[in-house]
């Protein structure tokens, strides 16, 4: 099989290298990929953006007889490129537009989850500041003031206080800063509890969850600063049970599918539940409609089946006929970032050691923002390198990780030097 990879991060890398260990693939492409995946797929010079972007692919994978087609990112999800490969007879493994939703629209996918009795925190919709001021005056803090659309995980505040709550209500309904993402808010309860991603492989009506993970979103040590796309992740969660994973099916993901297929919205594809586990019981804090990135780098390599078996399934709506195994270890995944992200940062700035980090057995090297400049490999985005581990525990895992994260240099590196470390001491409690 050929198959195409859409996206340029270490999520899209992580999806080439298990690709790559199919029994059923002869060549991968990625656009338009980066420095890393190139050494596993063939790239392609297609770059989202233009008007032409869905049209672009489709008539790259027409010419190029690609059989199936795989999205990494959200956003041309929520451009509806599954409707459109779709409606040219041509495979592709992701939600529909109107699914597509669920994610691009959180006023929508709190809606939903109403209709739907699945928990999540109380919230309150507002088309217009003054509404929403005359709200927090008169509400408990803290709240949690959230963006309606796509707004690269950014779109989120943490409200201790009124002036803060009011700061953010004119950041995004006056400010605009995020556009017209930010036309309408929500405004929730805060909770409290421990974060744990959970994904789930789904044909649109059966869902079969992966190892969980757990991410890391702020930007520095001791979750201090502001939020990013994501500084390190491992897997799988060590309070996980069974138990668990019967409350989510039970709960949150068949309700769901039941939801969605109500409404005709056609969901194939990876469904992301970012969850809470409060002391009021687990609360779905937002769906994410693709594998999360860095929640992917520490999820896959656990994976012990085919990936495409997995998705050929999904689209052929035939789930339940294949059992998905997984690896009894850990993984955790250190992303090194270029200083200043996420804000503004430097780059094409050299890296070196990747080669001799990579040769630790069990390191696996993910390229984020890297680019190929004269022959060398330079940083191209704020967050550049994801380095993962696999060990029997965590620890090992960790341990190995930051060894190869001492070899790796590029001006002003950042890693957060905490990643897993509450899951460690807790599992050792
Ligand atoms: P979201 O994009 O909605 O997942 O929000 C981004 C991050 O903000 C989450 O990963 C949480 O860390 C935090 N967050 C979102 N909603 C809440 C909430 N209701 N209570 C506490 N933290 C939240
Ligand atoms: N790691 C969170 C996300 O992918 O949205």
């Amino acid at each position: 099989m050929k198959i195409l990879v859409i996206g340029s991060g270490g999520r899209e890398h992580a999806i080439c290298w298990k690709l790559k260990q199919s029994k059923l693939v002869d060549t991968i492409y990625c656009a338009p990929g980066n420095a890393g995946i190139e050494q596993v797929a063939e790239c392609i010079p297609i770059i989202p953006g233009s008007s032409e972007y869905i049209q672009r692919l489709i008539y790259f994978v027409k010419n190029n007889k690609i059989d199936l087609t795989v999205v990494g990112s959200e956003s041309p999800l929520a451009d509806g490129i599954v409707d459109y490969f779709q409606e040219a007879d041509l495979k592709i493994f992701g939600p529909s537009k109107d699914a597509a939703i669920l994610e691009a629209s959180k006023v929508f996918a709190k809606r939903f989850m109403s209709r739907n009795s699945i928990p999540t925190a109380k919230f309150q919709v507002f088309k217009d500041a003054q509404g929403a001021v005359e709200y927090v005056r008169n509400t408990h803090m803290p709240v949690v003031i959230k963006a309606d659309g796509l707004a690269a995980g950014k779109g989120v505040i943490i409200c201790s206080c009124v002036e803060e709550a009011v700061a953010a209500i004119n950041k995004i309904m006056v400010e605009h800063s995020f556009g017209e993402a930010g036309a309408q808010i929500i405004i929730e309860e805060c909770l409290i509890g421990e974060e744990v991603s959970v994904l789930a492989f789904t044909d649109g009506e059966r869902a079969v969850q992966m190892v969980s993970a757990q991410d890391h979103k702020r930007v520095f040590d001791h979750d201090i600063g502001p939020n990013t796309g994501g500084m390190g992740a491992y897997a799988p969660y060590p309070r996980w049970t069974p138990q668990l994973y019967d409350l989510i099916q039970k709960d949150i993901l068949e309700p769901t599918l039941r939801g969605l297929q109500e409404e005709g919205r056609k969901y194939i594809g990876v469904m992301y539940l970012g969850l809470m586990l409060t002391p009021g019981g687990i609360k779905v804090l937002e769906y994410n409609i693709r594998f999360g990135d860095p929640e992917c780098q520490v999820i896959l390599p656990l994976l012990d089946t085919d990936l495409v078996d997995i998705m050929l399934a999904c689209i052929e709506h035939r789930l339940h006929e294949i059992t998905i195994k997984w690896k009894q270890a850990s993984s955790l995944c250190v992303v090194m970032t270029s200083d200043g992200y996420p804000a503004s940062y430097k780059k094409n700035l050299q890296i070196t050691g990747l080669d001799e980090a990579e040769s630790i057995k069990s390191v696996i090297i993910f390229h984020a923002g890297t680019d190929m400049k004269d022959g060398q490999i330079v940083t191209s985005g704020g967050r550049v390198i994801n380095v993962v581990a696999c060990g029997e525990d965590l620890l090992k895992a960790k341990n190995l990780a930051y060894k190869a994260v001492n070899l790796i240099h590029f001006e002003d590196a950042h890693v957060r030097k905490d990643i897993g470390d509450r899951a460690i001491r807790n599992s050792e409690d």
